[in-house]
């Protein structure tokens, strides 16, 4: 995707953190956006701030833990005459803390939200995907779908389904000749967003400035990358695992902090 002007971008937990500022930033380069969320009340904030500014941009309600509120969204959109050119699933929650310690709905309610609801609404999308000359599928995974996150484990489930999902149907479409339909991963390291608040970050994954990933994710919808992985040092995780040996792998990523980072999550 070479311009996004007039071009129908859908972004998914656009209320708040990286989903709003990818929709103040596509919309200032003349993107419609369809800013969906469960909190209708802020993806309302963040669109009258767009149309301020001169933007295009409409809010919907959106529940990724709830299919029958997906098909509705689908209905309601068409019937705003949009057919969707990208797709960003974006929304996404946490629930850190000792395995056995977090109630199993909220270990349940992550799959569903982060998995679930990204395959759900790729499906319901997907015809106007096909139909648009030249579309995007972003989904948002992150850094620990590569590795073991302790006290992240459902988290850390979800991300590895998502990475799984989403380079399983980049190759399909690939296979099937599909080529207007790009899928792009996205791996960051923690955000400064608020979502981990508490979380040391390991010396060798600093935090990410929501500018910085949100620049980068752009740049990748952008060039149809195949996946975004930030910082630096997350492009090395599966190569490092692939050639050390797991106890080596393990004992590194302890010393370096990874294996501890969550501790002291708090999120909002
Ligand atoms: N913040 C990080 O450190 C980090 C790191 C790697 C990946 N990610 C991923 O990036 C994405 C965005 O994270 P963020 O830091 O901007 O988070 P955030 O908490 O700031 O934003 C998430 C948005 O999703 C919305 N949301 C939550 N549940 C929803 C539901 N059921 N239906 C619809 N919307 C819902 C929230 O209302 C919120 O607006 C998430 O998928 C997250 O897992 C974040």
């Amino acid at each position: 995707m070479k311009n996004f002007a007039d071009k129908k971008i859908l972004i998914t937990g656009g209320a708040s953190g990286i989903g709003k500022l990818m929709a103040e930033k596509l919309a200032s380069r003349g993107a419609v956006v369809v800013i969906v969320d469960i909190n209708l009340d802020a993806a309302q904030n963040v669109c009258s701030s767009i149309k301020r500014s001169g933007g295009k941009a409409y809010a919907l309600y959106g529940d990724m833990g709830n299919v029958e509120s997906l098909k509705k969204l689908k209905s309601e959109v068409s019937s705003h005459g949009i057919n969707i050119d990208v797709l960003i699933n974006n929304a996404g929650v946490v629930f850190g803390g000792e395995f056995e310690k977090i109630p199993l709905e909220k270990h349940l309610l992550t799959s569903k939200i982060n998995v679930d609801g990204l395959i759900a609404l790729t499906y319901i999308f997907f015809d106007d995907l096909r139909k648009s000359k030249d579309s995007n599928i972003v989904n948002i995974a992150s850094a620990s779908g590569f590795v073991g996150l302790p006290y992240g484990t459902s988290y850390a489930a979800s991300k590895w389904a998502v990475i799984g999902f989403s380079e399983s149907l980049r190759l399909e479409l690939k296979e099937r000749g599909i080529s207007n339909v790009h899928v792009t991963t996205v791996c960051p390291g923690y955000i400064s967003t608020g979502m981990f608040s508490g979380v040391k970050a390991p010396l060798i994954l600093p935090w990410l400035r929501p500018e910085t990933i949100v620049e980068k994710i752009i740049y990748g919808i952008e060039r149809d990358c195949a996946f975004i992985k930030e910082p630096f040092m997350v492009k090395w995780v599966d190569f490092l695992k692939g050639v050390l040996p797991l106890g080596v792998f393990t004992s590194i990523n302890k010393f370096l902090g990874v294996s501890t980072s969550m501790t002291h999550w708090k999120g909002r």
